[in-house]
């Protein structure tokens, strides 16, 4: 077994582990990518002060999210297809996020259902809807949603149709894959991943299938997505759902100071800014540079969470220093499911803790409360989304 050491070798042993299509799924970004590779590349361009002599004993990574207790400020972020990542991917996940003290946040486009997640942990996780046309199935699956106790629900509004990804739509994505002989050819070189699906019977959608009617490919995300979700989704519906749901609600998706107001306005518990981690509109900006100013807009009265792009510690200390109250992560926890399973994604929220604390030491803090704009060399025209930097 090779020294696990950081998230990208994580990712090395997924790509070699997980068939061809569920890795390019997870590891593309729509049209030229430009906004998914700005994702990783803005975070670089911010600079830490290095600080000495100063007290470093007694650190602490916790926080609060929306009221909760986490271990650090980080969350699982939603990822639709994370069954077909690895066997029973979303309770392997939710179990992993479980044990380390941070909330897990379960996909609509999960293989596992709701219910089934649910069964396997503990404590309440959170889940994410797309708004879908069917009002009778969103009524229904936030009620399963209220049934299993989630405790918060996330609402995305970035995908309202799904941003074009090239080599989805060349590899035929589908959940299960459908079994051309390119798919055959790359699958027999999967052996534990096949072990692993042979093994369960968890294949499908598990919130759709058998829960919506009149699905033409219940298997194809492209055809489910062009079918189902709703075009015209509103701040008016958004406002509706909130009060079907009853509960904490957080809304997703944002990257616009504008939108960063409405949300605010529907009384949301938090936004999270992001861009989908640059799989929606390409062109649009990283959202770590896009933070800046949405803070400005909204104030401290709405908690502000970020993700897209975190791949380490240190982006999240970035994020946190620039005023996120939180952050999200996708690929980096999928990167730990698909070479590991549970303990890959264990091990990912490790290096990502220690990555965290020990950089927080260095920047001579104590508290991941306590970090600001302080500990960072931020580039001139960086807050301004407009200057080119
Ligand atoms: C493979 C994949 C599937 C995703 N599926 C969903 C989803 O079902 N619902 C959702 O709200 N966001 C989804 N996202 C977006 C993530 O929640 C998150 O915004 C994004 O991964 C953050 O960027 P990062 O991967 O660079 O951390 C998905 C992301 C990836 C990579």
């Amino acid at each position: 077994m090779p020294v696990i050491t950081t998230i990208e070798d994580l990712r090395q042993i997924y790509q070699r582990r997980a068939p061809r299509m569920f890795y390019d799924y997870c590891e593309s970004g729509s049209w030229t990518e430009q906004t998914f590779r700005q994702n990783t590349s803005d975070f670089a361009k911010i600079h830490l002060r290095q600080r000495v002599a100063v007290d470093m004993s007694n650190r602490t990574t916790e926080t609060e999210m929306i009221g909760q207790k986490v271990a650090m400020p980080v969350a699982l972020a939603p990822v639709g297809l994370t069954g077909m990542q690895h066997a029973d991917g979303e309770i392997l996940a939710a179990k992993a996020a479980e044990k380390f003290g941070v909330p897990f946040t379960l996909s609509t486009m999960s293989i596992c259902s709701i219910e089934d997640v649910a069964a396997h942990t503990t404590k309440p996780f959170w889940f994410q809807l797309y708004v879908m046309k069917d009002e009778d199935f969103v009524r229904r699956i936030l009620q399963r949603a209220k049934d299993a106790g989630c405790s918060a629900l996330v609402l995305t509004l970035d995908l309202q149709l799904l941003g074009q990804r090239h080599k989805d739509l060349k590899n035929g994505l589908s959940a299960p894959p459908k079994l051309t002989i390119p798919t055959m050819i790359n699958l027999a070189t999967k052996v534990q991943w096949g072990l692993g699906m042979l093994g369960t019977k968890r294949r499908f959608f598990g919130n759709i299938v058998g829960h919506a009617t009149g699905v033409g490919d219940p298997a194809s995300l492209g055809a489910w997505t062009a079918e189902q979700f709703d075009l015209q989704l509103t701040w008016a519906k958004i406002e509706k759902l909130r009060d079907m749901w009853g509960g904490k609600l957080i809304l997703k998706g944002i990257n616009d100071a504008e939108d960063a107001i409405m949300a605010q306005k529907i009384g949301a518990e938090a936004i999270v800014v992001s861009n989908h981690g640059g799989r929606q509109l390409d062109g649009a900006h990283s959202s770590i540079r896009m933070l800046p100013s949405i803070l400005d807009a909204v104030g401290d009265t709405t908690e502000v969470h970020l993700d897209s792009g975190i791949r380490s510690g240190q982006d999240v200390l970035k994020a946190v220093a620039m005023g996120a109250k939180s952050t999200f992560i996708g690929r980096s926890f999928v990167y730990g499911l698909g070479a590991m399973g549970e303990a890959g994604v264990t091990k990912a929220l490790e290096i990502i803790h220690a990555e965290l604390d020990k950089t927080m030491a260095l920047c001579g803090e104590r508290d991941v409360k306590a970090l600001g704009r302080h500990n960072l060399i931020v580039p001139q025209g960086f807050e301004d989304p407009t200057a080119v930097i």
